[in-house]
């Protein structure tokens, strides 16, 4: 255990490391802890999902400050912020720009995971515990949406937590108890409040402290999937590894410059995203007596929100909406199992068959297309073509065991290349 090493140094550190592990984790963690030498573009977005999460932290607890959250004022005090409050203008772009930030990073930082088999053993913990991390941010940032108190913010509420109701039996007497009211109201603002800035934070940190944890108890994957502990020198170091620090956290740092550069942009010229980051009817104040003629959550949410609107029959005498919600669930739900889905003799992409890699494509792609059609109007046309890909997106996983396993396979080298 850690803890028992670097006893008995002389000096400050070593009167701390008496005490406390420091040099011990310094070393697990950074100095010592060896990534494989061939992480390439899509190994930054792990360091920028910490980094954006730091982002939210810190821009939120100073919003807090001169936030109000009450159905009375809310709306007012985030205008406060926006013209009165010194710098109040900058905290809320870079939160509210942060937390789309935080679903492209993640979500690119999830796809790396599938191209590469992340997931695969021995790191199917960490896609568990990352998994998790998803489902917290998820709704975190759903109760965050409604703190403005916007129309967007109400309406938007008002129809996912109407989606509880569906759920038979139990759906009114659930609905209810979520929202603490009859509607959605400023009792409803209170506890979103609450667990936006203590409750799911709290969660959301704890969660990625494990998912690191479980990361480097089994070690980083790498573009090629080979595992680079089996080959290791005489002192026990991967032939095939580099000290995370300084070799990482300085290319890290490259990462960090391009991000902020993008992020910046957005911020200081496009802090609305085209009414995507900002919906246009969240400048109007929440009004329960006026529907916006479309509603449509924020677009980090539209593909699960196209596949609710997709399942248009009802079955065994159950609503279809209850299906659609059924079926958002399990569009979720699926991506857990995933590490028992693939049979593949490989984890990397580059070294699978033809079959899996013409699956990923049209699973990423069903996605971007569900995505696009979740934030515009439903046609009849538009729900086929969102029927199409709810079926291909739900094919990527259900037939996984037989395509990864039929395939023909290229041979993995024995370390790792380039
Ligand atoms: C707050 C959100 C998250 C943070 C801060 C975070 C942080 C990290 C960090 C720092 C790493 C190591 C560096 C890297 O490999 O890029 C990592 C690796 C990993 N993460 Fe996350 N992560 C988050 C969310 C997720 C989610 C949602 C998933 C998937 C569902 C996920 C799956 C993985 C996997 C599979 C690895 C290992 C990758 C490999 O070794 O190839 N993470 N994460």
């Amino acid at each position: 255990m850690a803890g028992y090493r670097n006893k008995g140094n002389p000096g400050f550190m070593g009167w701390i490391d008496d005490r406390f592990p420091a040099t011990a984790m310094w070393e697990d963690h950074l100095s010592k802890y060896y990534a494989p030498k061939n992480f390439n573009f899509w190994y930054f977005f792990g360091s920028l999902a910490l980094l954006v999460l730091v982002n939210q932290i810190l821009t939120g607890i100073w919003l807090t400050m001169s936030y109000n959250p009450s159905a009375e004022g809310a709306f007012a005090s985030v205008e406060y912020i926006m013209r009165d409050v010194e710098y109040g203008w900058i905290l809320r772009y870079l939160h509210s720009t942060g937390a789309s930030a935080f679903f492209v990073v993640v979500y690119l930082h999830m796809f790396r995971g599938m191209m590469y088999g992340s997931y695969r053993n021995p790191r199917e913990l960490v896609w568990i515990f990352g998994m998790t991390i998803y489902l917290a941010l998820m709704a975190e940032a759903f109760m965050g949406y409604l703190l403005p108190w916007g129309q967007m913010s109400y309406w938007g509420a008002q129809v996912i937590v109407s989606l509880f109701g569906a759920i038979p039996a139990i759906g009114p007497d659930l609905q209810q108890w979520i929202r603490g009211d009859y509607l959605i109201s400023g009792i409803t603002l209170n506890r979103f409040f609450a667990l936006h800035v203590i409750a799911l934070p709290i969660v959301l940190l704890a969660l990625v402290v494990l998912h690191i944890i479980a990361l480097h108890e089994v070690g980083s994957n790498n573009p090629d999937g080979v595992e680079i502990k089996e080959k290791k020198d005489e002192n026990g170091v991967p032939l095939d590894g580099i000290p995370f620090h300084p070799y990482y956290t300085v290319k890290d740092i490259v990462g960090v410059v391009v991000f902020l550069f993008v992020f910046c942009t957005v911020v200081f010229f496009f802090p609305e995203g085209g009414g995507y980051f900002l919906e246009k009817p969240n400048f109007e104040p929440a009004n329960a007596l006026k529907t916006p003629a479309h509603i449509a959550p924020v677009w980090y949410f539209t593909p699960f929100y196209a596949m609710l609107r997709a399942v248009t029959y009802p079955l065994f005498g159950v609503d279809a909406k209850f299906w659609g919600v059924v079926v958002m669930g399990a569009a979720i739900a699926i991506l857990f199992v995933l590490p028992w889905l693939d049979r593949s003799p490989v984890k990397s992409i580059r070294y699978k068959g033809l079959l899996s890699k013409l699956w990923l494509l049209i699973f990423a792609v069903s996605f971007v297309i569900l995505g696009v059609l979740g934030a515009i109007p439903a046609t009849e046309g538009r729900t086929t073509v969102a029927q199409i890909c709810t079926v291909l997106y739900f094919a990527f996983f259900i037939l996984m065991p037989f395509y990864t396993r039929m395939e023909r396979t290229k041979p993995v080298p024995e370390r790792v290349t380039g």
